[in-house]
């Protein structure tokens, strides 16, 4: 049984993520996402509603679950039993910081291999901070991201902007 777990952050999913989610989970028995409660980040989404928004994605891709962690993404990935960690690399930017922490973790436990999956080129340019950016600002971003999580992040940045106004009285 080969067991993958991708992580992030994940605010918001994004069809750049599901592109390695779906690639992935072909290549792994069992793909666990997991989502970290990032205190190095001040995500727009709560852990349990980034969780909630990859579960009802991922619902009926059979092999995958969604779990949450804290800490140190390689205890995590030890805690799951995982073989491979699984990352996206956009590019060249992103591939510095992947290789120092693949290598870093392997170090660490080197029972557990990182996967790297070139990111698909129309979703090269994505991040979850453009999203939630074009969102501020009113944006189009069913390009993004699926229906269903455009609603949500809609729904969001409505409350925080209604937030705002009724502290500006
Ligand atoms: N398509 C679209 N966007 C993508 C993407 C893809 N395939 N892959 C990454 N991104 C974007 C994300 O949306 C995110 O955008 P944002 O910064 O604008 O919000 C950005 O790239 C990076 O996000 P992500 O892949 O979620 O990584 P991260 O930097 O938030 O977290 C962890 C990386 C989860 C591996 C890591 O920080 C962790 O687990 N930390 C715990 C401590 C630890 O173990 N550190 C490593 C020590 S070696």
């Amino acid at each position: 049984m080969k067991r993958g777990i991708y992580p992030g952050t994940f605010d918001p999913i994004t069809y750049g993520h599901l592109d390695i989610i779906n690639r992935a989970s072909k290549v792994v028995d069992e793909l666990v996402i997991g989502v970290l409660n990032n205190y190095s980040k001040d995500p727009l989404f709560s852990r349990e509603e980034r969780v909630d928004m990859i579960k009802t994605l991922v619902k009926d891709m059979p092999g995958v679950r969604v779990e949450s962690y804290d800490g140190l993404l390689i205890d995590f990935a030890k805690e799951c039993q995982a073989n491979f960690v699984i990352r996206g690399i956009r590019a060249i930017t992103d591939f510095e910081y992947e290789l120092q922490m693949s290598q870093t973790n392997r170090i660490i436990s080197p029972e557990i291999d990182t996967i790297f999956f070139t990111t698909s080129l129309e979703y090269a340019y994505l991040s979850s901070s453009t999203v939630r950016e074009v969102a501020l600002f009113n944006g189009d971003i069913s390009r993004f991201v699926p229906e269903c999580i455009e609603k949500i992040v809609k729904e969001k940045i409505s409350k925080l902007n209604a937030k705002v106004e009724a502290n500006e009285q």
